[in-house]
């Protein structure tokens, strides 16, 4: 084994692969210098010798070869490190090594002969004509297929699973993958029955940041109204939807260079802009921004610029990325194309519209202030004192939230004008918003007795969490009645979709095979009927069938809130407990202590699916 590392170590550049991850990194001497990015620091210590390939921080005295960077910086053990510079190195690595016959490995290796196998498909087998056909029409290159790997999954239900039947993969090993599904409710015969979760669909595989693939997405061929236009590989031990960006393992270098990001939330929409020849563009896929797909894109640029349709349903979930994305400083940035349609649609006509909105694209703040200020009717010159007192409403918290002080003023002025109002007025309020902000951040912190600034970020991902798992219920209520009935209600801590998930639950366990969603829906506000909405769109966009792997997520992210609570819990626990050890007040040390040790269990308690 020593001899693959050494040899992988031979033919990689450490400075290299350390820049992928912390660009700062500059030549101070013989070694190489940034700030450490295991612990905080005011002046660098974090150095890298080239020359004997190993890293050492001086302020923490962490150290080690780039297989401990790997490690410690992905949170990932030694298998997986070696697998991801293996690739990087070009070195092939044994099936046989035992190191690797882990599951994620497994689980990799499926992925990974299913895109082979679904991409001969497309590319020679008659099967896939129908699919060559489709692609002509939508102007995709084959060039671009092969750069991408795209499939066809044909209509069968065994064809893949089947296939890697033959490659010896156990049933277990093909469903974690999230290839096949486990029949629930066929004949006696066929129970227990695998069978393939993709069919007839073109086939996106989706790689992580460092070109394995993870899973799949899968599009229909012919837009049907009641099946859903992809399907998607569900959360798996190597797919979390909320740490990948499509297209970032081809985008990354293109970021870098260009030092922008360009996100929108297609997959088709990515490889068109490929195509097109502007590459530095990735795909969220749909969904929400989440704080660790920031923090991934942070490590190539910290301008992002988005392309989304802002005025859609999913606008609420876009503002909460929009807002993650502010906290980490990241610039945000939007693309205006013509009303009602897609950077594909854009480019298929001409990529230069295309070009040219990423270049024309408009500050964040500027895009705020005309979504609000172009949309108000003017009497005269002046807006109607109702208008005024909206447009602040809306405006002023989001100036509040602004980081920097000079580019708070220049919208503080900007503002003043647009309203004609004395800034000084506005200034006033915008102290009473932040001190609202603060007083409310400091109740909530009286509350946890926490002073750790990261909790508002926590509670940001867990909403999410939460609306997921409401929304799937929701969704699929008829097929959750046992979910339903034992679901646990007090891990909802946002009162508003606690009010509602409640009082959902109420009615349906009183009205058992009776209930009426309608009728419930009549029973409720206008308000909260809009949020289940809401709520049922989102979840949508991940399942429109019910499946078997739907209680399977609902579970698993019921565990990870319930886990993500008990950290929090276990914080503030230790915040209190080291001012108890500096007050020597014994008794609460010990009454500490054992709240410690009855989060822990509960902790391990929480089966990870
Ligand atoms: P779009 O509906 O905008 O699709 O969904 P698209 O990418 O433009 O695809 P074409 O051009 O119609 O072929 C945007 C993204 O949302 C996710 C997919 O990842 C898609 O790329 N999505 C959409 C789903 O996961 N499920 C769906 O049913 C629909
Ligand atoms: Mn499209």
């Amino acid at each position: 084994m020593d001899n693959i590392t050494d040899e992988i170590k031979s033919r990689l550049d450490i400075i290299e692969i350390i820049q992928e991850y912390l660009p700062q990194l500059k030549q101070a001497g013989t070694n190489w210098k940034t700030f450490c990015p295991f612990h905080n620091e005011k002046t660098p210590s974090f150095t890298v010798s080239r020359e004997k390939q190993i890293w050492h921080c001086f302020g923490c005295s962490e150290g080690g070869d780039i297989f401990s960077f790997i490690m410690k910086i992905e949170g990932i053990e030694f298998v997986d490190a070696l697998r991801i510079l293996a690739k990087k190195s070009n070195v092939i690595l044994k099936k046989q090594d035992p190191q690797l016959t882990n599951q994620r490995a497994k689980l990799l290796e499926i992925c990974q002969l299913s895109t082979d196998f679904y991409h001969q498909i497309l590319i020679k087998s008659p099967q896939g004509q129908i699919a060559r056909e489709y692609l002509k029409k939508r102007k995709i290159f084959s060039s671009i297929a092969k750069n991408f790997q795209l499939g066809f999954a044909t209509d069968s239900w065994e064809n893949l699973t089947n296939f890697l039947l033959s490659k010896k993969f156990k049933e277990n090993e093909i469903i974690e993958s999230g290839i096949a599904i486990k029949s629930v409710n066929l004949s006696a015969k066929n129970k227990n029955k695998i069978y393939d979760r993709f069919r007839n669909r073109l086939m996106f595989p989706i790689y992580d940041v460092h070109g394995n693939v993870i899973g799949f997405s899968g599009r229909i061929l012919e837009d049907k109204k009641n099946e859903a236009k992809y399907i998607n590989t569900p959360q798996t031990l190597i797919y979390n939807k909320s740490q990948i960006l499509y297209g970032l393992d081809k985008a990354k270098q293109e970021i870098k260079k260009e030092n922008l990001a360009v996100l929108v939330e297609g997959n088709m929409d990515v490889i068109s802009s490929h195509q097109a020849g502007i590459k530095n563009v990735i795909a969220c896929s749909g969904t929400a921004l989440t704080l660790e797909q920031i923090k991934l894109l942070k490590r190539y640029s910290s301008n992002l610029a988005l392309s989304f349709d802002l005025d859609s349903a999913g606008q609420k979930a876009t503002k909460r990325g929009i807002d993650i994305a502010w906290q980490q400083e990241l610039n945000i940035k939007i693309i205006k194309l013509p009303k009602g349609k897609d950077p594909d649609e854009c480019i298929k006509k001409d990529a230069n519209i295309w070009q040219k909105a990423i270049k024309d694209s408009q500050s964040i703040m500027e895009y705020y202030f005309d979504s609000v200020f172009l949309n108000l009717p003017r009497t005269g010159y002046d807006l109607s004192i109702e208008n005024k007192k909206n447009a602040t409403k809306i405006l002023l918290p989001i100036i509040s939230k602004l980081t920097n002080k000079i580019e708070q003023e220049h919208w503080l002025q900007k503002l003043g004008e647009f309203l004609n109002i004395d800034e000084q007025i506005l200034r006033d309020s915008l102290i009473k918003e932040n001190t609202n902000f603060n007083s409310k951040s400091m109740s909530k912190e009286k509350n946890n007795l926490s002073t750790n600034k990261q909790i508002p970020l926590i509670d940001e991902q867990n909403l999410l969490l939460e609306e997921k798992i409401i929304g799937m219920i929701f969704k699929f209520h008829k097929n959750l009645k046992e979910i339903i009935l034992k679901f646990p209600i007090n891990i909802l801590q946002n009162k508003k979709l606690l009010e509602l998930a409640k009082n959902f639950i109420k009615d349906y366990i009183k009205n058992e095979e009776k209930f009426n969603e309608d009728q419930w829906i009549k029973s409720i506000s206008k308000e909260m009927a809009n949020y289940f909405n809401t709520l049922i769109f989102a979840a949508e966009k991940d399942f429109l069938n019910f499946d078997s792997s739907i209680e399977y997520e609902i579970q698993k992210n019921i565990n990870i809130l319930k886990k993500n609570i008990l950290d929090q819990k276990l914080k503030i626990i230790e915040e209190k407990f080291k001012k108890a050890e500096k007050e020597k007040d014994c008794e609460k040390i010990n009454f500490l202590e054992k709240k410690f040790k009855e989060i822990i269990e509960q902790l391990n308690e929480i089966n990870y699916l």
